[in-house]
């Protein structure tokens, strides 16, 4: 704003020019620019249509909307704090290029119906590409899994060795988690998808407007019955970005496995070169940068998350200034969810291996194959509690002559119950043990082969 410029006939004096920066957001939502360009333009085809502005008219607004997004993206049009925000900034544009029609562009509109079109029109483009990175992860995970059904690695509770599972059951539970998101996000989607426009400052227009017209141009699936709701409802945000929270809860578990995995403490995978970094100091050092970054990232999406929850909580109906709170929380969650989606489908697809022959041995290392003892014996006819303190018995017995259970002589067993013969090695081998494991949903071989199966079913679903 030059210093006389105030911001209407109605006021004296110019904005304080530290006011004008802290009430500008055009550096930010200049994000949503050709959102606003599309609105803007299926607006002034609407107002053409109802016969409130010429056709002319019309198309003069359409075609320098058009010139104003070719200068955007050749860089030729860069609007600075003085626009305010990019509503502003645009229409300004618009009418230095179309003369005085342009002023016509704003006719039954008020930047509260456009900035939240603008923004479901941003939310509904960036839902779609994240639920398509969601598949592209999915994928990889299949893909993964399929080499290693009878990969085997312990499997924990407490992050106590618990029971071994296939490595692939392992990798199809996070499958289960993103199908979810996937979904999530269609479910969300849903809601993004409702257009406000037309719903003017707060109360609709006096114009004979055609909201179902531009609705229909934009491709939003209905409109909102209520404008006061239309302007100032965030509810698609708030849930926007609980989704995108969930897709961060479940990375970041992913990411402190990979990260617990890659130490000296576990050894169950090799970082390659092209995932990891070094120390500055620590010459033999290699880091599991990538999944700690996502871990971390997950902090701020939490924050946007409660942000946008706080900003909405006491807001009287209407619109208020608070909402303009809401873009850089959706932009930021949009980015850093799609830079760790992409980060960690490269990772899981080329920049870690599994060491099989450690996992292999981390199997046979344990107590692990307890369960199957007190199962042997359950199955025989003793009753499970019983068989379980007997196990347990066995299993204290066996630490302090540091023995495993396989390391047990027939004998030793008979002693320890009757009902044990020579199949309990196969029994409790870790082979075994996971193969048995075949109830619907369980770790067992057959189960997982169906897993599979079934996930490739779910991923032919576009
Ligand atoms: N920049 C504003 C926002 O992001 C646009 C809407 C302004 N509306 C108003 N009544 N001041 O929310």
């Amino acid at each position: 704003m030059t210093e006389k410029q105030t911001w209407s006939q109605r006021f004296e004096s110019a904005l304080h020019p530290a006011i004008a920066r802290f009430n500008a957001s055009i550096s930010f939502d200049i994000e949503l620019i050709e959102y606003d360009i599309t609105g803007s333009q299926a607006h002034a085809k609407m107002l053409a249509h109802t016969g409130i502005i010429s056709h002319e008219e019309g198309e003069a607004l359409f075609n320098g909307l058009e010139q104003v997004r070719q200068e955007y993206r050749q860089g030729q049009f860069q609007p600075g704090v003085d626009a305010e925000d990019v509503h502003f900034a645009v229409e300004k544009r618009l009418t230095e290029i179309v003369g005085d029609v342009g002023k016509k562009l704003h006719t039954a509109r008020s930047r509260n119906d456009q900035v939240g079109t603008d923004t479901r029109l941003y939310l509904r483009d960036q839902i779609q590409q994240i639920r398509q990175q969601l598949r592209n992860w999915q994928t990889v995970l299949v893909d993964i899994a399929e080499k290693n059904v009878e990969t085997l690695i312990p499997g924990y509770t407490h992050l106590q060795r618990a029971q071994p599972v296939s490595l692939a059951h392992h990798l199809l539970a996070y499958f289960q988690m993103a199908q979810r998101d996937w979904e999530r996000l269609e479910d969300v989607y849903s809601r993004v998808n409702i257009s406000p426009l037309g719903c003017g400052a707060l109360a609709g227009t006096t114009f004979p407007i055609d909201r179902h017209y531009t609705a229909n141009l934009l491709h939003f699936d209905n409109v909102y019955a209520n404008s006061l709701d239309g302007v100032s409802d965030r509810d698609f945000a708030i849930e926007f970005l609980c989704a995108a929270s969930i897709i961060m809860v479940h990375l970041s578990r992913l990411s402190e496995e990979i990260i617990l995995w890659a130490s000296e403490e576990f050894r169950f995978i090799t970082l390659k070169d092209s995932c990891a970094t070094g120390s500055s100091i620590m010459p033999q050092k290699k880091n599991p940068d990538v999944p700690e970054l996502v871990r971390g990232k997950t902090g701020r999406v939490f924050g946007h998350l409660q942000a946008m929850l706080v900003i909405m909580k006491g807001l009287p109906l209407a619109y208020n200034k608070d909402l303009q709170e809401d873009k850089e929380g959706i932009f930021d969650s949009v980015n850093t969810v799609k830079a760790c989606l992409e980060a960690m489908t490269i990772l899981l697809q080329e920049g870690l291996e599994f060491r099989h022959q450690r996992l292999a041995t981390a199997v046979t290392e344990d107590f692990a194959n307890a369960t199957d003892v007190a199962d042997y014996l359950a199955a025989r006819g003793v009753p499970f509690r019983e068989a379980y303190n007997i196990v347990g018995k066995v299993v204290k017995t066996s630490i302090i002559a540091g023995k495993l259970l396989k390391d047990l002589q027939l004998e030793e067993w008979q002693q320890i119950h009757p009902a044990f013969a020579a199949d309990i090695y196969e029994a409790i081998t870790p082979r075994q043990v996971v193969a048995a494991r075949n109830s619907y949903g369980g770790t067992g071989f057959l189960q997982v082969r169906q897993a599979l199966v079934n996930a490739r079913t779910q991923l032919s679903v576009k």
